[in-house]
C-alpha cells in the first residue's frame, strides 16, 4: 500500500508541476532562478523508476510461477529488436508502465468526473441513463455494455464537450527540445491544434456548449459520428487523429463505460446541499490538461436502500 501511495503522489506531483515547468522550459534564466522546482520536476522519472523497478524485478522472478497475467508480464515477454539483447529492460518497462498509468488513468477519471457533474445538474439524463443500465448482474461484460445505447451517447457527449486532452501536439519548442526526453521533453511540447474547438464548432453542432446525449442516438446529428475520425468529415476527435492518435482509445472508452454504468447502477447522484441547490462549478482548470477546476463533490445514495 505504501508503494501505491508513493506512485500516486509522484504522478500527482508530475501533473501539478507540468504547468510551472512549461513556463520555465523556454527560459534559461527562469530555470536558473527556480532551479529547485525545475530539478524536482525533471527528476520525476527517476523517482518513478525507483518505485517501479523493484516491482518489475519481483514480477520477473515470479512470472515463471504462472497465475494472473499482468500488463507487466506481457511487457516482459516482448522481444525488442535491439543491438544484441532482445529482452525488455527494466527502464523500458518502467517507462511503459508510467505511460499507462499517466496517460490512461487521469483522462478516464476526468471524463467520468465531468459526466457525473452533468448527471447531477441534469437529473433527467441521469434517470434515462439508469433506465438504460439498470440490472442485477454483478459483473458487466463488454458484450453487455454494447447493449446500452444511452450509456454510449452520454460518454460520447462528455468526450465532445470536455476532451481531457484539449489539443494535438505535433511540435516542440526549438531543436534542443527534440533531444530532450522524459519530463523535460513534455515541458517543451507545443500544442498545435485545438481538439476542443472541433467538438464545439457551431457549424457542426446545434448548441455545442450544451450537454445533450440524445444527439448521438439514432436520428440525432451525431448518430454516425465516430470518436476516432476516419477518412470522412471530422466532427469531434477527443483521441486525436492520424498516426499519433491515442493508442488507448478503445481501452479508455471501455473503462469510462464500465465505471459509469457501475456508478449509476449502484448510486443516485445528487448535489451536496439537501435543498437541491447545485454548487457544481463547470469551470475548467486553466492549464495544460482540462480537469475540473473545483473537484466534484456530490451526495450519493445507494439505490438498493431505496
Ligand atoms: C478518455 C480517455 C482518453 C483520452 C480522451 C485520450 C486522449 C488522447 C489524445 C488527444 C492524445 C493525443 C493524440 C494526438 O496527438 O493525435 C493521446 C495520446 C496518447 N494516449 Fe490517450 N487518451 C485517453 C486514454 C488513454 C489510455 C487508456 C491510454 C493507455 C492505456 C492512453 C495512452 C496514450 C498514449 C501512450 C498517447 C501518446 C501517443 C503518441 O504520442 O504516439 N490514452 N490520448
Amino acid at each position: 500500500m505504501h508503494v501505491v501511495h508513493a506512485i500516486r503522489s509522484t504522478l500527482q506531483e508530475f501533473f501539478d508541476g507540468i504547468n510551472p515547468a512549461r513556463a520555465l522550459a523556454p527560459s534559461s534564466l527562469g530555470r536558473l532562478l527556480h532551479w529547485r522546482q525545475w530539478l524536482r520536476f525533471a527528476g520525476t522519472f527517476e523517482r518513478l523508476n525507483a518505485l517501479f523497478v523493484p516491482l518489475i524485478e519481483e514480477r520477473r522472478r515470479r512470472s515463471k510461477c504462472g497465475g494472473f497475467h499482468s500488463y507487466v508480464d506481457s511487457l516482459l515477454e516482448l522481444q525488442v529488436p535491439d543491438d544484441d539483447d532482445t529482452t525488455t529492460t527494466n527502464d523500458q518497462i518502467s517507462a511503459l508502465a508510467w505511460e499507462f498509468l499517466g496517460a490512461g488513468t487521469w483522462t478516464v477519471v476526468s471524463t467520468i468526473e465531468w459526466t457525473l457533474a452533468h448527471l447531477i445538474i441534469q437529473p433527467e439524463i441521469q434517470k434515462k441513463l439508469y433506465q438504460d443500465v439498470a440490472g442485477d448482474d454483478v459483473v458487466l461484460t463488454e458484450e453487455q455494455l454494447r447493449r446500452f445505447p444511452y450509456l454510449r451517447a452520454v460518454m460520447l457527449e462528455s468526450l465532445r464537450l470536455h476532451p481531457s486532452v484539449p489539443f494535438m501536439i505535433r511540435d516542440a519548442a526549438g531543436p534542443e527540445a527534440a533531444k530532450a526526453c522524459g519530463p523535460k521533453a513534455l515541458a517543451t511540447l507545443l500544442p498545435s491544434m485545438s481538439i476542443k474547438d472541433i467538438g464545439w464548432n457551431r457549424d457542426a453542432w446545434t448548441s455545442p456548449e450544451k450537454f445533450i446525449p440524445e444527439r448521438f442516438l439514432a436520428g440525432g446529428e451525431g448518430e454516425h459520428v465516430s470518436p476516432i475520425p476516419g477518412s470522412k468529415e471530422i466532427k469531434m476527435m477527443p483521441f486525436g487523429a492520424g498516426r499519433r492518435s491515442c493508442p488507448g482509445a478503445g481501452l479508455g472508452m471501455l473503462h469510462i463505460k464500465m465505471f459509469l454504468a457501475a456508478l449509476v447502477r449502484e448510486f443516485e447522484w445528487a448535489p451536496l446541499a439537501h435543498d437541491g441547490g447545485s454548487e457544481i462549478d463547470l469551470k475548467e482548470q486553466n492549464g495544460f490538461f482540462k480537469v475540473m477546476q473545483t473537484p466534484l463533490r456530490a451526495r450519493i445514495t445507494p439505490r438498493h436502500n431505496k
